[in-house]
Order: C-alpha cells, then sequence, then structure tokens
C-alpha cells in the first residue's frame, strides 16, 4: 500500500483548530462558559489558526422551523462577535456559505461504511427508542440525522482541522471523521486528510441549570445569555437551592450557585465566596452576589450585542466575508477531490487505473491491513482486521517509511 504524504492541504502551516455551533438555540451562561469564552481566548493565541462556524445545516436534522433556525443564526453570530470574537483574525463563517461542504459530503459519503453510521450514538439512540415502543426501528428517522457524522466529517476535513473541541457526546463524531477521512485516503492513494482529534476542555467549567442539571435546552433549565438585567437577576433567583436557613454553615461544593460563580469569578473571590457559605449566608444573598458578579461580565458585552442585533446586515456581510476568507482554501481543495475520484475536465489527459485508485477499494480485502497515518508531529500505524478492527497500533516514528516496517513486523507476529 503506497501512501504519499505530500498532498495534504496546509501540513506545515499553523495549527488549525475548527468547531462548528448548530443554529437551533438561544446562546445560554452554559454556553458562553463552555464553548464561546474559551474558543475566543484561544483564538487568540498566534500560533493556532481558528475556524468557527454556525452549523446551520446541521441544525435542519433538528428543527424544521425556519423562523427559528434563521433567529438562532443571526442570534448566535450576533454572540460570538458580541464576545469578542475578531472576524479578520478567525474563520468566522456559516456553512450553507460554502457550497464545497455539501459537495465534499457526497464524495465522503460514497467512501463511507453504511455500517458505520449504523453505529452512531445518536442514530442508535433513536431506533432503540423505537424497538423500545414496538415500533419500525427506523420510525420517523430521517436519512439527515443518518448522515449527521458524514456531514460533520466534511465541515472538518474540508479545512484539514487538527483539533476540534467538542463536548464528550461529539468525541464519536470526531473518530467517525478520523475514519472517513482515513478511508478516503486509502481508497485514493494519497494523504488528502489530515486526521483530526477531538480536544475536551478538562479545565472548562460544565454549568448546573436552574433545576440542577447540566445546563441545557434539552432540560429547559437555561439562563439565557443576554436577558436584560432584571431578568437575568430573575432567572438567577429561581435557581434552586435546599432548604438551609441564613446563618447555617453551607457546603460551596454541593451549591449550584456557588459552581456558577466560580465560573465567573478570580481566584480571590472564589476564595471570599468559600469563606461567605462557611459563615452561613443566605441563599437569597448568595443569589444576589451571583447575579452582580454574572452581570459584571456581561453587561458591557450585551450593549454590544443589542446593537449588533438591531443590525443585522452588518452581521449578514462579515459572515459573508468569512465566507469567501473560507472558500479560499475550501474551493481548490475540492477541486483537487474532485480530480482524486474522477471528476475530471474530459480534455485532460485519461489516467491509467492506480494500482490504489477506485478499483482496489472493490478488490477483496487482505485480512490484514496496515494503515499509516500522521499523527500530531510524527507518523504512526494501525493493523487492521478485515472488520476494520484496530488490533494493533502505535505511534512516535519519525517517517512512513518506519511506521509501515513496523506496521509489517507488527502484522506477522499476528498471523
Ligand atoms: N455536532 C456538533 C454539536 O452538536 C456541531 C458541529 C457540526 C460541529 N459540525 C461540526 C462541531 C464540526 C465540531 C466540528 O455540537
Amino acid at each position: 500500500m503506497a501512501l504519499c504524504f505530500q498532498s495534504a492541504q496546509g501540513m506545515n502551516s499553523k495549527r488549525r483548530i475548527l468547531t462548528g455551533i448548530t443554529t437551533t438555540g438561544t446562546p445560554h451562561l452554559g454556553n458562553y462558559v463552555g464553548a464561546i469564552r474559551p474558543a475566543i481566548a484561544a483564538s487568540r493565541n498566534a500560533g493556532i489558526e481558528s475556524f468557527y462556524f454556525l452549523a446551520d445545516y446541521h441544525a435542519l436534522v433538528k428543527c424544521d422551523d425556519p423562523a427559528r433556525v434563521q433567529r438562532s443564526t443571526l442570534e448566535i453570530a450576533a454572540s460570538w462577535l458580541a464576545c469578542g470574537l475578531d472576524p479578520e483574525k478567525v474563520y468566522f463563517y456559516r456553512q450553507s456559505d460554502i457550497p464545497e461542504i455539501p459537495e465534499l459530503t457526497w464524495l465522503l459519503t460514497c467512501v463511507t461504511a453504511k455500517g458505520l453510521l449504523n453505529r452512531a450514538h445518536a442514530y442508535k439512540a433513536a431506533t432503540d427508542a423505537n424497538r423500545e415502543k414496538g415500533e419500525d426501528a427506523d420510525a420517523g428517522i430521517t436519512a439527515g440525522l443518518y448522515m449527521y457524522p458524514v456531514l460533520m466529517a466534511a465541515d472538518i476535513l474540508i479545512f484539514n482541522a487538527n483539533q476540534v473541541p467538542v463536548g464528550r457526546d461529539q468525541i464519536q463524531h470526531i473518530e467517525m471523521a478520523r475514519d472517513i477521512g482515513q478511508r478516503f485516503n486509502h481508497i485514493y492513494g494519497g494523504e488528502y486528510f489530515m486526521l483530526p482529534e477531538a480536544v475536551i476542555e478538562e479545565n472548562v467549567a460544565t454549568l448546573p441549570g436552574l433545576d440542577g442539571r447540566k445546563m441545557s435546552k434539552s432540560y429547559n433549565n437555561t439562563i439565557p445569555l443576554w436577558l436584560p438585567e432584571k431578568e437575568l437577576r430573575k432567572s438567577i433567583l429561581g435557581i434552586v437551592t435546599n432548604s438551609q436557613m441564613p446563618g447555617e454553615p453551607k457546603n460551596p461544593d454541593e451549591s449550584n450557585i456557588f459552581a456558577i460563580y466560580q465560573a465567573f469569578a478570580n481566584a480571590e473571590e472564589t476564595a471570599a465566596m468559600r469563606r461567605a457559605y462557611a459563615d452561613g449566608i443566605g441563599w437569597g444573598d448568595a443569589k444576589q452576589k451571583l447575579f452582580e458578579r454574572v452581570n459584571i461580565e456581561l453587561a458591557q458585552m450585551r450593549e454590544k450585542y443589542e446593537a449588533l442585533m438591531a443590525d443585522p446586515a452588518q452581521i449578514e456581510e462579515r459572515l459573508r466575508a468569512g465566507a469567501t476568507r473560507a472558500r479560499a482554501l475550501g474551493t481548490p481543495f475540492v477541486a483537487k477531490l474532485r480530480y482524486a475520484v474522477g471528476l475530471r475536465d474530459l480534455r485532460a489527459q485519461p489516467q491509467t487505473l492506480s494500482p490504489a485508485g477506485f478499483d482496489s477499494a472493490r478488490v477483496e480485502k487482505p485480512a490484514l491491513q496496515p494503515v499509516v497515518f500522521r499523527d500530531a508531529d510524527a507518523f504512526a500505524f494501525k493493523v487492521l482486521d478485515a472488520k476494520k478492527t484496530v488490533l494493533a497500533t502505535k505511534g512516535g516514528f519519525a517517517d512512513p517509511k518506519a511506521a509501515m516496517a513496523a506496521a509489517r513486523e507488527a502484522m506477522a507476529a499476528l498471523l
């Protein structure tokens, strides 16, 4: 199996970080602390090229209310800009402005194993729920839900992102993007795609919601990010607490109010709040302090947000400009991929089938198969069996040849 390592786009450039935000909801405090704030901080790092986009095609899988998709797209775009994202320094765009993404989705669909998609958590959960109800396994499930992971792989692979910051629930999708990219590389005999890694931010807080469960729009327990001051206060006063009285010492580590406070406060403020808990601060006072602290951080951004929301034309223009920049990368890359799969100018010299070309995908696979891939700054290998189960893997090789030699040794040991 010959892999060539010259063709990957952006291979020697800066580390690329990419993430998408599905445009179905209204941003809440949990989104701000868990995604928006850390992403904007990371985007200021000079060694990184950031790609943030509004995943509005993904929104259609979950939501068939056009007004809501439009509204959410506007709100999320305005939120990121209000929180300080600099659209000149990062790639900030709307997925549906990049026609190369659905185009790549199809190319990837044609190399994606159907069985891989059958195993996707979201799809499996939906079929399991149907079976439990005694219905047909696929009842009410769209092909959009089924194809969701391929569209997401296209989002990531089109810009050859190295790292994808996501929540734990998305790890499988990143693994699938790796699988799909690797399979394309293998079938078409080149390192077209770099294989992305999921990045799970361990020190970023997950906020509890009003009822103490994780803040999430699916639990309907969120504190919307841009409530006017009075309503923000009211919402915070609604956080559920236990029935301890003022004056009773309280445990901050079991308190939702404290957990949210900590996500906004500095170390000193947090320590002071711990002492206040030990001294028996009442829940009403703790909520008031929380409101004040959150409001200090949000007040200025809220003004910007309101100004942006009042001027959708400005946001539209910025998103279009972002798409133009992103397409400057995506259009030539997809042209290369079209050529690779044989969607070619007919006047071009016809190429004989390469040994690593399309037909090899159709011939029977040997029982064991070595795969070499780039992993961070080094090369690695995997040995797969016919079902694509990884039987052996190791990284840290200086070049693909060394990785392949080690793969062959590992295979010999397995036979
Ligand atoms: N599926 C992601 C979510 O629900 C959103 C998303 C779409 C995404 N495309 C992406 C995230 C590409 C990272 C990379 O959170």
